[in-house]
């Protein structure tokens, strides 16, 4: 963890807690999450949020689940945790991460030659894909940096950050690492209707480690790429698949297409562990949340009463609208599936 990153999770001696990202920016405060059930509940109601942070808590969880399994018997302890796994791979679907950790996890437990030593078992698995995710994040910074020139505005949306991981982000890795090596780099960020976490989550970590960001409401986004005055659109990812298709936070589609009709480059950015090689674009499932998330905004109701509200949490964007797919193994180019397929991943 640099010294500046936000730790948005924590495990100390068996102890699982997270950043609580549904109070942020007023309070920064931890949770503490004890059981498999507190910790789906909070990756459901996006306490804990962003692909690869939900991936690290994911796989705590199921190392939290052994609470709940009491036989001697290892056979029988597989088939509850195989339960807990489902559980938690269920909270959100659309993510690639908290399934592939999750399994990680769950396979483990095959090494695992007694119920007594499962615990140390899983949790040793849960630590090293935590440890591996914070060093995927420092390598795309790397990557991603050599992209961006002093004085560079860069446009992202949602929340791509040290939040959305276990610390310096994906999409925001790169912008860390520019102002690191010296480069004077400015962030315009879409409030990202409708929980805001460009608004809340983004601005807030930018501030944070004091790189200047602006936030723009969602519709302005074209409006100010048409202007000239972003340089790169970067972007995180849920989801990535072999045919470049970026499966990330809804409204990300829109400023891919105004992005290409204005000539600035878009780009995803991601750690291997969001490849999804194996699935097609028709078969993604796209999560859709509680209508009440769009009709109410702090609690106040702002259509008429009797309307209804659809709420896709997430969008495709096609493969002809990204420039370039930034990973922890190296920038990926267009044909995706040849490029994507050379930087690997272990289980596609
Ligand atoms: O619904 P969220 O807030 O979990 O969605 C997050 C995003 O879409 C991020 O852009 C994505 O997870 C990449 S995070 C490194």
């Amino acid at each position: 963890m640099t010294s500046k990153s936000l730790e948005p999770v924590r495990w100390r001696s068996g102890v699982l807690s997270v950043i609580d990202q549904t109070l942020l920016p007023s309070r920064l405060s931890y949770v503490r999450l004890g059981s498999v059930e507190q910790v789906g509940n909070a990756i459901k109601s996006m306490r804990v949020r962003g692909a690869p942070l939900i991936g690290v808590v994911g796989a705590f969880g199921l190392v939290l689940s052994l609470k709940k399994i009491r036989t001697n018997s290892l056979f029988e302890a597989r088939k509850q945790l195989r339960k807990y796994a489902d559980l938690l791979i269920g909270t959100r679907p659309t993510g690639v991460n908290l399934r592939w950790a999750v399994e990680r996890v769950y396979n483990a437990s095959s090494t695992a030659d007694s119920v007594s030593s499962l615990h140390d078992t899983l949790a040793r698995e849960a630590e090293s894909i935590m440890h591996a995710e914070l060093e995927s994040a420092q390598r795309i910074g790397e990557y991603g940096a050599s992209l961006l020139e002093d004085g560079d505005t860069v446009l992202t949306h949602c929340n791509a950050g040290a939040l959305a991981t276990v610390g310096y982000g994906t999409a925001l890795a790169p912008i860390r690492t520019a102002v690191e090596q010296g480069k004077r780099i400015s962030v315009i960020a879409t409030e990202t209707r409708p929980l805001l976490q460009g608004a809340r989550l983004t601005a807030f970590e930018l501030t944070h480690d004091k790189i200047p960001v602006r936030i723009i409401v969602d519709g302005a986004a074209a409006q100010i790429l048409s202007r000239g005055i972003v340089d790169r659109v970067l972007v995180g990812a849920d989801r990535i698949l072999r045919t470049g298709h970026v499966t990330n936070k809804i409204g990300t589609l829109p400023i891919a297409l105004a992005a290409k009709f204005f000539g600035v480059s878009f780009y995803a950015v991601a750690p291997v562990s969001t490849l999804d090689l194996k699935t097609d674009p028709s078969s993604v499932v796209i999560e859709e949340r509680d209508q009440s998330e769009v009709l109410y905004f702090k609690g106040r109701r702002v259509g008429p009463k009797n309307v209804g509200a659809l709420n896709p949490a997430f969008d495709i964007t096609p493969p002809e609208l990204v420039s370039g797919i930034v990973t922890d193994k190296g920038v990926a180019k267009a044909p995706y599936e040849e490029s994507l397929r050379s930087l690997g991943k272990d289980d596609s």
